[in-house]
């Protein structure tokens, strides 16, 4: 990444970081931040066993519901930005409440973390500023829902309102399938957030996600990513948080780049100012590239996992100064973002029954890892009792290759994979089938 010459020197300091969230996606957020030279100490809140092994990051345990006391250690640490990772305490306004305290943050409050946290809300938000998305109803009860159901024409997909931790979206393949899944939500399923159900037209075609760093008014876009959400190979089985993802993606070509900002990114990004809202922090767009054009999917108040993991190393040392800047709400918004001209890919391993019930503590081992452009970032990991690396979460590991080519990038994920094991791992053999030569016919990983 290089910064244009009209990106200006920033006096502010930036030597101790606070990244909160115990995932894939904060250690790779870690791993890009440590490579920036004025960086001193990076804090992962509560991280997992593979912080630490991030050059100059260190997990730190405290109960983030106790704000009193995180303001107390915070101000101790001299924390210079703190980046929050998941959605769920951006929805809770812990940024807001960070913010109000003179932290500088990256990462929305409550009011714009609302266009993740309820989708009748984001739904409501994009009709109101024309911005493509497929057609919707909010409902309130099961009745209203079904007859909207049994009148529609068009196979329909059914969510729950609010978060779901990536659960509460059914693509049912028929009427009966739908009414069920949409019993089921208002029947208690996923507890408040199933309140409100939005049945949506269902669209077609391939998915992209798409990065905007925001300052509150301005914006610069990351390398767009293409995630995998399905369990299985083939894009088939039910959905996942992600099973893999590669980044930049051929579909977003510079056209479809260029439609997507004028009809879909800048639309958002005014429509959030004329609410008054002052977005900081990463606006991820799930589209869909249909073909009247590009819709979409979804609105995420945080950078995707797993494609950050994918993203971050195509990062250079100047990423941290642009979380910075989008904290302090001085982007010029035309900084370039000049990544790596290599490819990046990856693939999650996950625990046997994940995305259903699984169980943890079972010891991982590596074998020969080759690591010239690998990264490995632990994404549910634990020390057992004896020290022992275990198994702690449905997504255990991250595996992030890069290379000059996407066959390149996904032989030396594969072939590392092959030196990883614990009970149970289970991975897709198929990531970047859509960027890979002969990848459906080459089973041989
Ligand atoms: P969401 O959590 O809203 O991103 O939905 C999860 C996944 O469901 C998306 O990544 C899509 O694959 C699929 N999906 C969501 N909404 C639609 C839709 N209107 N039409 C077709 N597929 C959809
Ligand atoms: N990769 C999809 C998500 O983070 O929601």
């Amino acid at each position: 990444m290089s910064i244009n010459s009209d990106f200006p020197n920033d006096s502010n300091k930036l030597e101790n970081i606070l990244i909160i969230g115990n995932g894939g996606r904060e250690n790779a957020l870690a791993w890009a931040i440590q490579k920036n030279e004025l960086i001193k100490r990076i804090f992962v809140l509560p991280g997992n066993a593979g912080s630490k092994k991030i050059n100059k990051t260190e997990r730190l345990i405290l109960n983030l519901s106790d704000i009193r006391e995180l303001i107390k250690k915070l101000n101790f640490l001299n924390i210079d930005l703190i980046v929050i990772g998941p959605e769920t305490p951006l929805a809770a306004g812990l940024g807001d409440v960070l913010r109000e305290n003179n932290f500088n943050v990256f990462g929305p409050g409550a009011d714009g973390a609302k266009l993740e946290s309820s989708k009748s809300w984001a739904k409501e938000f994009m009709k109101s500023a024309n911005i493509p998305t497929a057609n919707f109803w909010k409902v309130k009860s099961f009745e209203e829902a079904k007859k909207i159901i049994l009148n529609s024409s068009k196979p329909l997909v059914v969510k729950a309102d609010g978060l779901a931790s990536g659960k509460g979206v059914f693509i049912p393949d028929s009427i009966e399938k739908t009414i069920e899944a949409t019993e089921e939500i208002f029947k208690g399923k996923f507890g408040n957030a199933g309140e409100i159900v939005v049945l949506e037209e269902k669209i077609e075609g391939p998915e992209v996600s798409v990065f905007a760093l925001c300052d509150g008014e301005k914006y610069v876009l990351l390398p767009s990513a293409q995630d995998h959400k399905r369990l299985d190979e083939n894009d088939k089985g039910p959905n996942t948080g992600g099973m893999g993802a590669y980044s930049p993606t051929p579909l977003i070509s510079k056209n479809n780049l260029e439609r997507i900002t004028k009809e879909i990114v800048n639309p958002t990004i005014d429509a959030l100012l004329r609410k008054n809202i002052d977005y900081r922090g990463v606006l991820y767009f799930g589209l869909m590239i249909t073909k009247s054009g590009p819709k979409v999917i979804e609105y995420n108040c945080r950078f995707g996992d797993p494609e950050c993991q994918t993203i971050m190393p195509l990062m250079d040392n100047n990423f941290v100064v642009l979380l910075q800047k989008c904290s302090l709400g001085n982007l010029i918004g035309n900084e370039i973002i000049e990544m790596s001209d290599k490819f990046s890919g990856c693939v999650i391993a996950t625990s046997k029954g994940y995305p259903n019930d699984y169980e943890i503590g079972f010891p991982i081992n590596f074998g020969n890892i080759d690591y010239e452009d690998c990264q490995i970032f632990d994404s549910g990991t634990s020390l057992n009792s004896e020290g022992k690396l275990v198994t702690n979460g449905g997504r255990v590991l991250s595996i992030v290759c890069q290379g000059k080519d996407f066959d390149k990038v996904f032989e030396k994920a594969y072939k590392n994979l092959k030196e990883i094991n614990f009970a149970g791992i289970n991975y897709r053999k198929d990531i970047g089938h859509q960027v890979r030569k002969n990848t459906l016919n080459n089973r041989s990983y």
